[in-house]
């Protein structure tokens, strides 16, 4: 067996047939086939593992070159996707391998964070991944909205296919990564595929600055408006969307938009009846993991705490070794330390510390680390619980 990097027209005819038959209904027309390999330029800057035998390619994984704000620091970030063995060279290890190697890579390129979407989360917990909220959606009748159809609100909303739209959508989406702890987005190349979305995009301004826009199609008539990622840079955004879809009323019946999920509809409006969902079910809806590739790059994490403790990072290739982490004057710095270390944690746990996503009390109750009784004030404090929002779906 051996691992090679591919290109990305190399895909079609290697990580393709994997993917395909792992993910898609198949046997697949040769038509599939012939659109994929018409998507590929839009992967020139993905990279590609495959493991190899007689020439044949058994498994596959790949990852996309992003970004993503954790905590008011934009790191590069590696987007795993494509994780696929054919069946009969299942639990052979090739995973383990490819994946070992495609973290290693995308470090040494510079990515200090990883995330993806696990089929299963408990198998990418075994490489340092924790997991992240499933974004929701939020359903409900456009008449719940009504309120705001009299509302005079300081701004206005338009609408564009994506292609007319996608510049000024982007450029929310860009400026959404400076502002939004865990938002996450692609590079230029990947990110060129999404001006052919076919779907509609809605683009809120105030004063001309562009304030909210959401992609959203409509299935029929008195059917629904199936929304996207509601993306508000606040709340005058997120009014000025939601009285355009509260315009729909006599046109759908009900609308349904994503949202993250520290997003509260039901505080919307008075009387405002709303479904709000986050299912999570296995293989087909996990939500993301994320996990910290370096512990230097945590360093200017946005942080109120004024205090310092030593934690000592366990059984991790890349993360492992003790450290000083400390707050001062609003910032995170992080340092090598020869302290004795007052919690024991795995890339795991300090992962979830770092995204917000859990208590030190959590990590020692879920199996993720030790934390003595006089760290847990100091590390809730340097790392207090705040949902991340992935955005990206991939
Ligand atoms: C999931 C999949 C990629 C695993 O590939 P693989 O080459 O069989 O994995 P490996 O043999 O390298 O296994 C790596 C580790 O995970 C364990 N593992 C493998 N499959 C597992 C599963 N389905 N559930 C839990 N653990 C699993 C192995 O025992 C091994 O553990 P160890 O290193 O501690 O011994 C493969 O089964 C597959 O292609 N599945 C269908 C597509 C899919 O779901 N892909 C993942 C998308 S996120």
């Amino acid at each position: 067996m051996q691992i090679r990097q591919v290109t990305a027209e190399d895909r079609t005819d290697t990580i393709f047939p994997l993917q395909t038959y792992a993910f898609m209904p198949s046997p697949w027309a040769d038509a599939d086939r012939v659109i994929y390999a018409g998507r590929m330029q839009y992967f020139r800057t993905t990279l590609t593992l495959v493991a190899e035998e007689d020439g044949r390619a058994l498994a596959g994984v790949a990852a996309l070159p992003m970004r993503q704000n954790v905590r008011g620091v934009l790191h590069d970030m590696a987007g795993v996707a494509s994780v696929t063995t054919h069946p009969a060279a299942r639990r052979r290890g090739l995973v383990r391998e490819l994946l070992g190697r495609l973290l290693r890579q995308m470090s040494e390129q510079g990515c200090t964070v990883s995330a993806l979407y696990p089929f299963r989360p408990s198998f990418y917990g075994r490489f340092g991944f924790v997991g992240l909220p499933r974004a929701r959606t939020a359903t409900f009748a456009p008449e719940g909205l009504s309120h705001l159809l009299r509302a005079d609100l300081p701004g206005e909303v338009e609408q564009f296919t994506m292609r007319e739209g996608f510049d000024d959508y982007n450029a929310l989406t860009l400026r959404l990564l400076g502002e939004r702890h865990g938002f996450s987005v692609y590079d230029e190349v990947r990110t060129a595929e999404f001006r052919e979305d076919p779907r509609w995009v809605a683009v809120a301004r105030v004063d001309g600055e562009v304030v909210a826009a959401v992609a959203y199609r409509i299935d029929r008539f008195g059917g629904d408006l199936i929304a996207d990622d509601l993306l508000a840079t606040g709340p005058l955004g997120r009014a000025l969307l939601l009285q355009y879809f509260a315009r729909h009323v006599d046109q759908v019946a009900r609308v349904i938009v994503t949202i993250g999920a520290d997003e509260v509809p039901e505080l919307w409006g008075t009387d405002f009846a709303v479904l709000t969902q986050g299912k999570v079910a296995y293989p087909s809806n996990g939500g993301p993991m994320a996990r910290l590739l370096s512990m230097e790059a945590l360093t200017g994490t946005v942080t109120t705490a004024e205090e310092s403790i030593t934690v000592e990072v366990v059984d991790d290739d890349f993360i492992a070794g003790r450290y000083l982490l400390a707050g001062e004057s609003g910032r995170l710095t992080v340092e090598p330390s020869k302290n004795e270390p007052q919690a024991t944690l795995t890339c795991a746990a300090i992962s979830a510390l770092a995204y917000g996503v859990l208590d030190p009390i959590e990590i020692v109750t879920r199996g993720l680390g030790q934390v003595e009784p006089s760290a847990a004030g100091p590390l809730n404090a340097l790392f207090p619980r705040r949902m991340p929002y992935l955005f990206a779906d991939f």
